[in-house]
């Protein structure tokens, strides 16, 4: 009897040992529940498992996704401190003879991922990379005549294919469900948290498809779902029940029609992944310039640029999110684009952007407005044979960041959430900037030590974002800025100082204190900050 109850008491031992340790390998997912977009009052969150999440985001050069390269990748993964990979998967490789399905690169994606304990993005490169088919699998390039290119308006080839063939967009839809439904019964911990649809779709070089079938779809009605009057309105046009593409949209009907049929094709391949397994899905745009409006023959057209955006959304229902892919360092642009692609209707998310300085400072921005995600693009060495110690120093302007974020990131994404938190971003003129808090206005200036030195700092890399906990009471990030108060409204006037200044960090939810910010750290108006971000908990009080 003895020995049965000793077996049973060793059995139920391993059997809890097992459950830990399985517990730990997959501690990225624990609720088990699909991630999924919520959104309440203009604001969005991505829940993963079950709570608001922000991907601390980098994405590997875009042949990485090769096991072979791999390492390289974790490897910069780890030195950047991510905790999501944006990575690709090839529909040339997953299905190189037709109707036959290899996820053997999927499959060593996700093992991959839950032994470094990162969270995946797979980007699917099918019909559109980048405005062309380059990574349609060979069985399709070869048959030109079933799935041809776009023709130009003076019937020159273009290398962008069309989208208006529905044998490409159902082999393509049938091959994206094919990867859900795989990825639906190979990862029920849910590693994979977001698939992108294509990349970059659109044409670059034509406005729009001019060949004779297109010509025929352009020369007919436009469709019921364009012509609700609060589109027409939306987009600026007259309300009318009926017309061709010309009568309703007139100059800007070649490009609307193009935004419209690449729409409807992704969105036609994204429910077709979406019937089979519901993940959120994206698509990316290589962007126009956001404040010149410029002619579609300058940048590439059919995209979800920021002037097509309503097209998008009534053509693709089944994408969540377009994504801007932020190219433009200058922060005029930058920020207009920012403000252009956070809408009601719409969740901010960055997947592609620089990991210089200068970009690093726009994640500030992102996450303040409520952005799930910020991802700088190439992170990996893509096979050029630079040292790990190079890679890290290029990656260190992001790495600095994320590694503050990330013992945070859930009280982030619950800030942003609540529309809690401002930021501001240095801009080129080096000016100081103000943030109105109700009782206080805080006044952040930009410098190397964040304060005492009348020179700026030498490039626009400077950062700051307030989180408003209370009335007076404040979490202040930043780096390579100055900050300090003023009493306004019902304070205006009154005599203030700092109640207490504590540096330290958030951990599982509390915050732990470093050391009180007092004398020299705080005088002179407030405390500064240098080139390493900091976090500051911070009330104030009136005399
Ligand atoms: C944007 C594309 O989406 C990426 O795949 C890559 O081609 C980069 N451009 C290169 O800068």
């Amino acid at each position: 009897m003895k020995n049965i109850v000793k077996k049973i008491r060793f059995v139920v031992i391993l059997l809890a040992v097992a459950l830990m340790s399985v517990g730990k390998i997959y501690s990225q997912t624990g609720s088990g529940t699909i991630p999924k977009i919520i959104e309440k009052n203009g604001r969005h969150a991505f829940l993963v498992d079950g709570q608001p999440f922000i991907m601390l985001g980098g994405q590997a050069h875009n042949s990485s996704g090769w096991p072979g390269m791999l390492p390289q990748v974790w490897f910069a993964v780890k030195t950047m401190n991510a905790n999501t990979l944006e990575v690709p998967i090839y529909w040339e490789q997953i299905e190189a003879q037709t109707g036959k399905f290899d996820f053997s690169l999927v499959d060593t994606l996700v093992k991959q991922g839950r032994e470094h304990n990162v969270h995946l993005v797979l980007l699917w490169f099918a019909t559109w990379k980048n405005g062309s088919n380059h990574y349609m699998p060979e069985w399709m390039k070869r048959e030109a005549g079933k799935y041809p290119n776009i023709t130009g308006r003076n019937g020159q080839p273009v290398d962008s294919p069309s989208p208006h063939t529905q044998a490409a967009m159902e082999a393509d839809a049938k091959a994206f469900a094919a990867v859900m439904g795989y990825l639906k019964k190979s990862d029920p911990q849910h590693t994979v948290i977001m698939v992108q649809v294509e990349n970059e779709p659109g044409s670059w070089g034509s406005v729009r498809d001019y060949s004779a079938e297109a010509q025929k779809l352009f020369e007919g009605q436009v469709p019921a779902e364009l012509l609700k009057p609060e589109v027409l309105k939306a987009l600026n046009r007259p309300v009318v029940s009926k017309g061709t593409w010309i009568e309703v949209f007139g100059d800007n009907a070649d490009e609307y029609f193009h935004a419209w049929s690449v729409a409807h094709y992704i969105g036609y391949i994204g429910a077709a992944g979406k019937a089979v397994y519901p993940l959120p899905l994206y698509v990316n745009a290589a962007l126009r310039d956001p404040i010149k409006n410029p002619p579609a023959n300058t940048y590439e057209s059919g995209g979800a640029t920021d002037n097509v955006l309503l097209i998008w959304k009534v053509a693709a229902p089944a994408i969540d999110i377009l994504a801007p892919d932020i190219y433009m360092s200058g922060s005029e642009q930058a920020l207009k684009v920012i403000e252009l692609y956070d809408r009601p209707d719409n969740t901010l998310f960055v997947p592609e952007t620089g990991s210089s300085q200068e970009y690093a400072r726009y994640m500030y921005e992102v996450f303040a407005r409520g952005g799930i995600g910020f991802s700088p693009f190439g992170i990996d060495d893509n096979g050029q044979g630079a040292s790990e110690a190079d890679i890290t120093a290029r990656l260190a302007p992001i790495a600095q960041e994320y590694e503050m974020f990330s013992p945070m990131m859930r009280e982030l994404a619950k800030w942003g959430f609540e529309g809690k938190i401002k930021a501001v971003v240095e801009r080129e003129d080096h000016a100081a900037q103000t943030i109105d808090l109700g009782k206080w206005q805080a006044t952040v200036t930009f410098s190397p030590g964040g304060g005492r030195s009348s020179q700026p700092n030498t490039k626009p890399i400077g950062k700051a974002m307030v989180v408003q906990l209370g009335e007076n009471e404040f979490v202040l990030i930043g780096s390579l800025c100055h900050f300090t108060f003023h009493p306004v409204g019902v304070n205006a006037g009154k005599a203030w100082q700092y109640l207490k200044v504590e540096e330290g960090k958030y951990e599982n939810g509390t915050f732990k204190l470093l050391r009180i910010r007092n004398g020299d750290e705080t005088d002179w108006g407030g405390p500064r900050f240098g080139a390493l971000p900091a976090v500051l908990h911070t009330t104030l009080i009136t005399r």
